[in-house]
């Protein structure tokens, strides 16, 4: 017996800001996301580069992919050799926002499925310590388009203590109010999770896991590592 699945589920409708805050979590139900986060994680596989950054692009296209569902859409009409097929197509472009460098190839995954995206970049690591548990998030540079009304994806692969992310969104209001904001992650902490869902209650975010925990040095535990290392070698 065969079924035929209709990737129905979307809408013209265009969206408004989610409130309150809403989270996805892509590994949650079995599917090929389980092996490429179980190739990022394995201390093995991580040897190869290439195919470290290949798996946070594919989750990267898997997330992009979820998000697509959420969007505005308007319909239309394209013309085969055949005839007209009615069809519905983005009614604008998402903007991709990135924290360098450790984001390169997550924000790739999404230019694969948004390949029309306007595109942001943000310089951001963590500075000083400025208590026992707490430390400045550091920005040397930031590029973006005017935001203003448009869809922004803020896209960091781990979304370890939530400090940076919500550092560069506020950095990023200042090119324009986006009409929605989707924060992109591969790994999130519980903690981070919670940090933002205090503080940008406005925003919807989408993470490929939810891990245990941040240790002494707000790594994510069990994690992956260092992503930017494993990515483009050590600093
Ligand atoms: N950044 C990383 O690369 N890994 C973590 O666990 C936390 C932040």
């Amino acid at each position: 017996m065969c079924c035929i699945i209709v990737a129905a589920n979307v809408t013209s409708q265009p969206q408004t800001a989610y409130t309150p805050f809403i989270m996805f979590v892509l590994t949650q139900q079995p599917s090929i996301a389980n092996h490429f986060l179980a190739e990022l994680r394995d201390a093995n596989v991580q040897q190869d580069r290439m195919r470290f950054r290949r798996n946070l692009e594919r989750i990267g296209e898997l997330l992009a992919y979820e998000i697509s569902k959420s969007l505005p859409y308007r319909h239309a009409e394209v013309t085969t050799p055949l005839g007209k097929a009615a069809t519905r197509l983005l009614r604008q472009p998402p903007v991709l926002a990135t924290i360098l460098r450790a984001s390169l190839p997550f924000h790739q995954g999404f230019l694969h499925f948004f390949d029309q995206a306007d595109n942001a970049f943000i310089g951001a690591y963590r500075g000083h310590h400025i208590g026992e548990d707490e430390f400045e998030v550091e920005m040397d540079y930031i590029t973006a388009p005017d935001l203003q009304d448009r869809t922004l994806i803020l896209m960091d692969p781990m979304l370890a203590t939530g400090r940076s992310i919500e550092k560069v969104y506020h950095a990023l209001l200042r090119f324009g109010i986006p009409a929605q904001t989707h924060i992109a992650a591969v790994i999130a902490s519980p903690e981070g999770v919670a940090y933002l869902q205090n503080r940008m209650s406005e925003c919807r975010l989408w993470v490929g896991a939810v891990d245990e925990k941040l240790d002494s040095h707000y790594y994510i535990v069990p994690g992956l590592g260092d992503a930017g290392d494993l990515s483009f070698g050590p600093k």
